[in-house]
């Protein structure tokens, strides 16, 4: 049981109409070790991919890729610390990516030697503006080069039984790439790897650059599931990232097309304008009623170890997350605000003009739910007074008073804190 409740003015759910409507969150996977990681001014260190690592698993992620060991040799050796040290908890596999290049592949299964389980991510781009102006490749070969290292995995993972080895490939820029083509060089990928529906591989369909309004991104989605061969034997999968300021919608629309897992970023850190972000898509779900799966209930302390790792600060209007996001300024916001906290009863339905998310389920507290400047009415002004001070001001003191504090606010240009509210009070009423 939720205290939210999807926002369905039209009735989608009575309806009944399973593709209009998410029911269960994906199966997510952080890319922060690795996308976010090649995005960063700093790339994290040893000690930061350590702190960030032991962040995921508590947030509660089950799939990791902690890096790209092949083309680093940070990450080769992080891998190995994670194997050496026994570091991976039982329920989490650690994913490492690596292009579809013989010796690259072969780094990746040395890094990942004595791992319990581990998710081999492979790629090669497969776009036109790739094929006919970097590698002048004809698509034949393309599914060739695919294929050949398709085949090359299975067998080193096959040489390696003690291993729990699943397979992922990701045919890079599928957002640019010609449908009927992505459809052919999957399907020819997972007759290579063998896959089946007792033992499937992942298919991971990257918006490597963000192409596209997100309908049309998950219509060919939509458009790619249902024409694999095999599609039973496969786990899809999506890496939208946010050119177009999208990620977000993309991944959603992408689960209403049948997609069943999400990689992304806390806070979407990653490549140019980030990976889809994990937070903003986890507690979006959680406001529709659906837990997530993942554990945001301390947002500020999973922040500020984020942004110790990356080097990099989260917006203060960032969703869900950002400084300023449970905060209203403006008079008609707080008036509204102080009548539905007056209103609200224990265990109801969260339902609260302006805020979204119940500050509390993230952490915070409702302290800076109203904050006074001058834009700030008598609500606000009387509701910090009856919070700190357990005063409450008939209506009409609340608007005579409002208007001593605009004149103050009008002539600093700045915000007040509640003490100075208290203070202005104390003057103008109480000459204490
Ligand atoms: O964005 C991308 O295409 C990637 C792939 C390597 C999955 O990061
Ligand atoms: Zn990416």
């Amino acid at each position: 049981s939720s205290k939210y409740r999807r926002f369905d003015p039209v009735g989608l759910t009575d309806r009944t109409w399973p593709d209009q409507v998410l029911t269960a969150p994906p199966i997510w996977c952080s890319v922060d070790l690795r996308d976010g990681n090649q995005a960063l001014i700093e790339p994290m260190d040893r000690e930061r991919k350590l702190e960030m690592f032991e962040l995921l698993v508590a947030v509660g992620f089950k799939q990791i890729e902690v890096g790209f060991p092949s083309a680093s040799q940070t990450d080769f050796d992080f891998v190995r610390d994670l194997i050496e040290q026994d570091r991976i908890p039982e329920d989490v596999t650690i994913q490492v990516l690596t292009q579809a290049r013989e010796p690259l592949i072969r780094r990746s299964f040395e890094a990942l030697e004595g791992a319990p389980r581990a998710i081999v991510h492979f790629y090669n781009a497969t776009a036109p503006v790739m094929r006919r102006v970097v590698f002048k490749m004809e698509r034949e070969e393309v599914i060739e080069l695919a294929v050949t290292h398709a085949r090359m995995i299975r067998e080193l993972a096959d040489a390696r039984p003690a291993t729990d080895w699943t397979f992922q490939y990701s045919p890079e820029m599928y957002s640019g790439t010609e449908l009927d083509f992505s459809r052919d060089i999957i399907d020819a990928v997972v007759e290579a790897l063998g896959s089946t529906p007792d033992n499937r591989c992942i298919i991971n369909l990257p918006s490597t650059v963000e192409r596209s309004m997100p309908n049309v991104f998950a219509d060919m989605i939509e458009w790619t599931g249902r024409h694999l061969q095999h599609r039973d034997s496969v786990i899809l999968s999506v890496h939208p990232h946010n050119d177009r300021g999208t990620g977000t919608a993309a991944a959603e629309f992408a689960m209403l097309a049948g997609i069943e897992r999400v990689e992304g970023c806390l806070f979407g850190n990653g490549e140019r304008t980030g990976n889809v972000d994990i937070v903003n898509l986890a507690l979006n779900l959680y406001t529709d009623g659906i837990h997530p799966g993942l554990d945001f209930s301390d947002i500020d302390a999973i922040r500020s170890r984020v942004e110790y790792c990356n080097q990099l600060p989260v917006h203060p209007r960032h969703p869900y997350v950002g400084e300023l996001v449970y905060t209203s300024f403006s008079g008609s916001h707080q008036d509204a605000i102080k009548k539905a906290f007056a209103a609200r009863e224990e265990g109801a339905i969260w339902e609260m003009p302006y805020l979204p998310i119940d500050p509390m389920d993230v952490g915070r507290s409702y302290e800076a739910v109203i904050r006074v400047n001058s834009q700030s009415g008598k609500g606000g002004v009387a509701y910090l007074l009856e919070r700190e001070h357990g005063l409450d001001l008939p209506r009409r003191l609340q608007i005579e008073f409002s208007g001593v504090v605009q004149s103050v606010t009008d002539a600093t240009g700045r915000e007040i804190t509640a003490a100075e509210l208290w203070n202005i009070f104390n003057d103008e009423y109480l000459g204490e």
